[in-house]
């Protein structure tokens, strides 16, 4: 089977509200926020890659590690499940929601490729430069894969799936779950629930319940660079609407919400201050002035942690059932491998 590469783009059809729309609402609202996929611009995306090398922060490397110990027997129990009427018996194929640059994932195509002589590879990501590129080199790499690349927003690409000709390891990974409130998270899970044939499997990498010293340390790094991050929101919306926002001004804070199982990101105003958005970028109209008082805040990010039970319940509201789970040593990081249940109601 000769290896291919094919790109789609996917129109927005899930019409998420571009930058200056959010950014209207979202700082009018109280308590204000800002959605957190605004995050990953480029520079964004290299302050996660970093985020992702520091020594607190935990769940990248967890997850890396749990992958190389046990991504034969998630391939393996993924691609055993008995062929059905829909399932025609061919090899299995991965589909990855969030993709990235698939770092973690080549852990999943190597044992694949152990397993069979060839690989269908269906990366998906809002970031269409990023995922060329990382198609490219993957195609380099793995003369035996194929990759057909889904520039587009999950839902919008879950329209876009090539038919399948033998069992689908649907993954999920680097707790991005954790983003999604409970009701967000079941839909998209139930979303992808609706894309599965009965031998299909989906595996989701989930951040753990733990010690709030462990979580705190995570989300405030000794070297800031989770605060460059959050504080990069800021710098985007100056850079691409205009605003004046003056970074110093604001004060990063990730504290452990125990009672509602995340981490919170905030951007506390040090001071009571006035920030500006120029006209144009209101919509003409005239410019438009946000008032912050001394400690106000604006919430940026939410990433939700589980306990297995928790994660199970989640699931079953979405018609899935935990069929296998790998964890590390200390319960730090979760690798769940579901299977389509009964009912999705
Ligand atoms: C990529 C959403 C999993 O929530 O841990 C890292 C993003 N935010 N540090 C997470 C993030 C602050 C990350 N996820």
């Amino acid at each position: 089977m000769p290896s291919t590469l094919r790109f789609m783009e996917a129109p927005p059809r899930h019409g998420e509200p571009a930058l200056p729309q959010a950014v209207f609402e979202g700082l009018s609202r109280r308590p204000r926020s800002l959605p957190c996929r605004f995050f990953y611009d480029e520079i964004g995306s290299a302050l996660f890659e970093r985020i992702c090398r520091l020594p607190e922060y935990y769940p990248t490397r967890t997850e890396r590690a749990l992958l190389e110990r046990y991504a034969d027997e998630i391939v393996d129990a993924a691609a055993a499940a008995p062929p059905t009427a829909t399932g025609f018996g061919g090899p299995l194929s991965l589909i990855e929601l969030g993709s990235g640059s698939s770092g973690k994932t080549r852990l999943l195509i190597e044992a694949a490729l152990r397993r069979q002589e060839w690989l269908h590879y269906v990366p998906i990501d809002i970031s269409g430069e990023f995922l060329k590129e990382s198609a490219q080199v993957l195609r380099a790499d793995y003369p035996d894969l194929s990759v057909t690349a889904l520039a587009a927003e999950y839902r919008d690409a879950l329209r876009l799936l090539p038919p399948a000709d033998g069992p689908r390891l649907f993954v999920f990974l680097g707790s991005n779950i954790g983003n999604f409130e409970a009701g967000a998270a079941v839909d998209l899970l139930r979303d992808l629930r609706g894309k599965m044939a009965a031998q299909d499997r989906l595996l989701v990498g989930v951040d753990l319940v733990k010690s709030r010293h462990v979580l705190e340390a995570a989300y405030n790094d000794a070297a800031g660079v989770t605060e460059a991050f959050n504080k990069n929101l800021l710098a985007r919306i100056n850079r691409e609407m205009g605003a004046d926002f003056d970074l110093d001004l604001w004060e990063h804070r990730a504290p452990w919400v125990e009672q509602a199982s995340r981490i919170e990101m905030w951007l506390v105003s040090r001071c009571d201050q006035v920030v500006t958005l120029p006209a144009q970028a209101a919509g003409g109209g005239g410019p438009r002035h946000f008032a912050f008082r001394r400690g106000e805040g604006i919430h940026t990010e939410n990433s939700h942690k589980y306990t297995p039970e928790a994660f199970g319940s989640l699931c079953r509201a979405a018609g899935l059932n935990i069929r296998r789970s790998w964890a590390d040593g200390r319960d730090w990081f979760g690798a769940f491998l579901l299977e389509p249940g009964g009912t999705t109601a």
